[in-house]
Formats: C-alpha cells, structure tokens, sequence
C-alpha cells in the first residue's frame, strides 16, 4: 500500500499550530521554566532503557506538544509506521520497500517482501558474515604468504562508508587487533597514503557497493587491486578482496571469490546498510558477537517506535520538535554535538542520512512544497566545538536547535576527566537556554572594578540572550547496544519528518545530475576536445588542461 498524500499545512493541527506560534514565540524559555516549575522537567523528560531525553529546555508548552501530536496524527503517522515495518512498497519513486529495520529483527519474525518472507536469507547472512570474520580475527584465514591478517580496508563512498567508518571508530574501545582503514574519495592521494600504511602480504580489501556501478569505489578499487597484484598474483585475489552489494555478477567480474561476496538487497537503502554486511568491516573490527549487540540495540529501539504510544515515543517527539522550530520558527539548521570524541563521526553519518533522505521539495502528489523539509545538520563532538563554532550559537542572529548526546559513564573510568568533560555538556545547555541579562552582566564587571565607561562599553557584547533550544540525550554508556538502539532513534526521526513533510525520503535522485555531468567532463579532460558548456565551466576546463 502506498503512503498517504496529506499536506501537512492543510491540516487542522497546523493552522493552530501557526496561531499558537504567534502566541507564545514571544516566551523566553526562562518564563517556561519559572511558569512550570520542576513539572516542566517531568512532562518533558521520557525514559526508555537507559537512554533519557530531556526536551524541556524547548520553546514549547503543554500545548504545544499537545498540537504537534495532533499534527502526526492528522498525517497519518500511525498507517505509515505501519506500512514502514511491514515492507510496503514506501519508496515509492524507485518501487522498493525500506526494510533497514528487518536487518535486526529477530530470527523467528516474518516481513514480506512481494510475498517472500526475508528474515530466513538475513540470518544466513548474517551467519557467513560471522563465519567469515571469525575465522579473518582468530587468524584461521590467513594472507597469500600465509600470515594473519592484521589491516581491514574498507573501499566504499556515501553509505558504504559513512555507516562503518562511523560506527568503526564509535566502537574502538571495543576493537580487536585489526586495524581498520577508510577509502571513499576518488582521490588517487589519499589512495596512496591508505596503502604507504599497510602490507599486500596481511591487508583484506572489502569492496563495498551497494550497486556496484558507483565511479568512486570501481577506480579505488581497481587502483588497489593493481598495486597488490604488484606484490601478489591474481590467484591472490580470492584470499585478500572481498565484497558486498547487490549486484553480484558486476563482482565476479572483477575476480573476487564466490564465497567472499556478501549479497545485500534493494529494500536496504545505501545510508541505511550499516547493518546488513555492508558492516563487514564493522564486524571485522569488533567480533560479531559486538556487532549483533549493535544490531539488537537498533532493534530494541525499532520495537519502542513501533509500540510506544506517540507522547512517549523518542522518534516521534524529536522528530516533532525539529518540525516546530524548522516550519514555524524558521531554523534552518540543527546541530548534534556528542560528548565524546568516540563520536567524532557522527554528525557526518547523520548528515547523508538526514539530508540525503529528506533534502527534498517535491512532494508525495507530485508538486513542489509550499513550506520547509530537511533540515541542514552539522556538528562536532564536545568540548572541540565549544572552542570553534559554539559562538555562533550563543551569540550568533540564528537559531540553532541543538542535540546534546552525553553518557554518565566513560569507557576507562576516568572520573576526573569525565566530570569535566560533562560539567561542559552541562553548563552548555544551561547556558544556552539562561544565557547572561544585562543586569548579571553589570554586576560581574563591577565586580571586577571596571570605571563606568569601559563597563558601559562592554556591556552589550557580554550579554547573553539565552533562549536557545536543546535536547540533552543522556545515556548510560556508550556500547554496541547503546549505539544500534541511538543511531535507529535518528533513522526514525527522518522517517517522522519524511511523513509529515509529505515527501519520499528513501530516494536519492538529486545525487545523480553531478554524477552524469562528472562522466562527460571526464570525457572532455581526456579527450582533445572540449564538449559544450557554459563560459564558466568551460573557461575552467581549458585552464586545467592546458
Ligand atoms: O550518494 C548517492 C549514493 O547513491 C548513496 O545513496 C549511496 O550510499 C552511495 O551513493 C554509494 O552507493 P553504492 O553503495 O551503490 O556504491
């Protein structure tokens, strides 16, 4: 079944949601706090495992919440989610079911794809993904002059490398002896400097490509595939390259052995693959038994989404409050800082998954949306950010809601640091949402003996507005489970916002214009002539040629 058409905007809940914005957009989020009390913090807080939100420090009242739920119901949310789980044909535009949640499901659930139940061929992937890594850790299977291996490249761009190269480096506590390496760019230099680090003799090659058609993983990998069978001969290959992705016969061709070829299917999409064996190297680098315990984490929260009533439900909430500041208050942007430098690519993985999803302006009728989607994401782990762009949010003309991800405990118990580390996740939002009255601002640099006209002077510069918004997402610890169950809360948030923004947020097709062009200008540099362009581009090319 298809997903439903409702304009968002054309909803009763909207409508009231404008009128409401006008009425309480004036509030300081300071009034909220005096106003509620220390209710405030238990409406606004949910608890689920051990992950709690805390969204209180949002420009928003009982009402407001009350409204945006209103809205997820007049979209149809509940019929989508449905629809979602159970592998209808959502993905409308490519005619394909979005089943990354079928990934983690349990062995003995069933999802229908066109009538096949799927989960009976993920489990035997997933069963050759541990036989294969297994035997790759304990140095059963070894290299072409018969050593352990000790270095994993991962060759893969957008999803094919994001997701692991993320997750890879979110779970390095829990990492073995395998050193894991990243190439995606199509730039011969890095190439090079991945392979000056390790040795043709003990180095597995896992080529990862959903299609396998993609320009910048079939030249870093052919580039690769030259330079080991300078040390080795093709027989080789089948020790040393392995490869994942749909297109299986494109794989054979380039020489890799049928039992190294991890398959994957259509109704993953590519940022959404972690979880399928495109998370080779993911296993590879923690054991499977840690890369099961992300999936059951992704799963736990998969169910909560499921089941959870929408007042409760952390995707859903989140996905609202985006949708608050993005439509009615106009904020373009979010940031998502982690406090903790395990997640340092975090922010960079949301952003294809986020914006690659629902970067989109038209909408499921087939028109061009008369309000806001996607929403633009960026952020850096704490305390670095605070040194580098935190300004802009303190004191900066635009708004920017803010995740804070933070964790009670550190990995090696370092208490000193972590107290520390999370009095700044701490005061962050606090400040962000009290900010500094000019009053506060008198009194400090009387204090500090200022004459009036140097404190007159300074005066505006030290005032803090305040009033900015934050979620704090404080949870226990940072594990595999605790991961799977965080980044499944952020894939669900797209998929909230996806439905009431009306789009399809499971295709990709804005990618491909540069693709195609990439492909004739390629033409135009190798070839002596140059085709037809606009004075700009052509003006470029003859530059860089000549
Ligand atoms: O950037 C476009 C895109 O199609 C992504 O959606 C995808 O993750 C990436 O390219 C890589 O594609 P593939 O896995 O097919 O090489």
């Amino acid at each position: 079944m298809p997903l439903q058409n409702i304009d968002p905007t054309a909803t009763a809940a909207w409508k009231k949601l404008e009128q409401h914005f006008g009425e309480t957009k004036g509030i300081h989020l300071k009034e909220f706090f005096a106003k509620d009390g220390k209710d405030r913090v238990d409406s606004f807080t949910l608890k689920w495992e051990d992950f709690l939100i805390d969204f209180s420090k949002n420009r928003i009242t009982g009402e407001t919440l009350r409204l945006l739920l209103q809205l997820a119901e007049e979209v149809g949310l509940k019929d989508a989610i449905d629809k979602y789980f159970r592998g209808d044909l959502i993905n409308q535009t490519e005619g394909r079911a979005v089943l990354h949640t079928a990934l983690r499901a349990k062995e003995d659930d069933s999802i229908l794809v066109e009538g096949k139940n799927v989960i009976p061929e993920v489990y035997k992937v997933k069963e050759q993904i541990k036989v294969f890594t297994d035997a790759i850790i304990s140095g059963d299977k070894k290299g072409f002059t018969g050593k352990p291996f000790t270095d994993v490249v991962n060759i893969g761009i957008g999803g094919s490398d994001l997701g692991p190269a993320m997750v890879t480096e979110a779970l390095r506590f829990y990492k073995n002896q395998l050193r894991t390496h990243f190439v995606s760019n199509v730039d011969g230099d890095h190439v090079r400097e991945i392979l000056k680090e390790v040795n043709p003799e003990t180095t597995l090659f896992v080529v990862v490509s959903k299609t396998f058609t993609t320009q910048e993983t079939l030249s870093n990998a052919m580039t690769i595939k030259k330079w080991f069978l300078q040390h080795a001969t093709q027989k080789d290959i089948a020790l040393h390259f392995a490869a994942v992705s749909t297109n299986t016969a494109a794989i054979s061709e380039f020489g890799i052995a049928d039992e190294n070829v991890f398959p994957m299917w259509d109704w993953v999409g590519g940022r959404f693959s972690l979880w399928s064996a495109v998370g080779l190297s993911i296993a590879l680098a923690i054991g499977f038994k840690n890369f099961d315990a992300l999936l059951e984490g992704a799963n736990s929260m998969d169910q909560h989404f499921k089941t959870a009533e929408f007042e409760e439900n952390i995707p859903v909430i989140l996905a609202l409050l985006s949708i608050w500041y993005n439509n009615f208050y106009d904020a373009e942007t979010e940031a998502i800082i982690p406090y903790t430098q395990y997640l340092s690519r975090f922010s960079a993985y949301l952003q294809q998954g986020i914006m690659e999803s629902n970067g989109k302006s038209v909408d499921r009728k087939g028109g061009r949306t008369s309000y806001q989607t996607g929403t633009i994401i960026w952020g850096e782990p704490g305390t670095n950010s605070q040194h580098a762009f935190f300004q802009l949010i303190h004191q900066g003309t635009k708004l920017i809601p803010t995740d804070f991800i933070g964790f009670k405990k550190s990995l090696y118990g370092d208490t000193d640091h972590h107290h520390k580390l999370m009095a700044n996740f701490f005061a962050q939002t606090e400040a962000l949402m009290n900010g500094k009255t000019e009053k506060e601002v008198r009194l400090e640099l009387e204090s500090k003996g200022l004459s009036s006209a140097t404190m007159e002077k300074l005066v505006p510069y030290k005032v803090f507005e305040g009033n900015k918004p934050t979620n704090t997402i404080l949870i226990d610890s940072l594990t595999p489970k605790s991961l799977g169950a965080l980044i499944a809360l952020y894939e669900h948030k797209i998929f909230v916002q996806g439905i009431i923004w009306n789009i399809f947020s499971y295709d990709q097709w804005g990618v491909e214009l540069g693709k195609q062009l990439a492909g004739t200008i390629l033409n135009d540099i190798n070839d002596s002539d140059i085709g037809d362009h606009d004075a700009s581009t052509l003006h470029l090319l003859q530059v860089f040629k000549s």
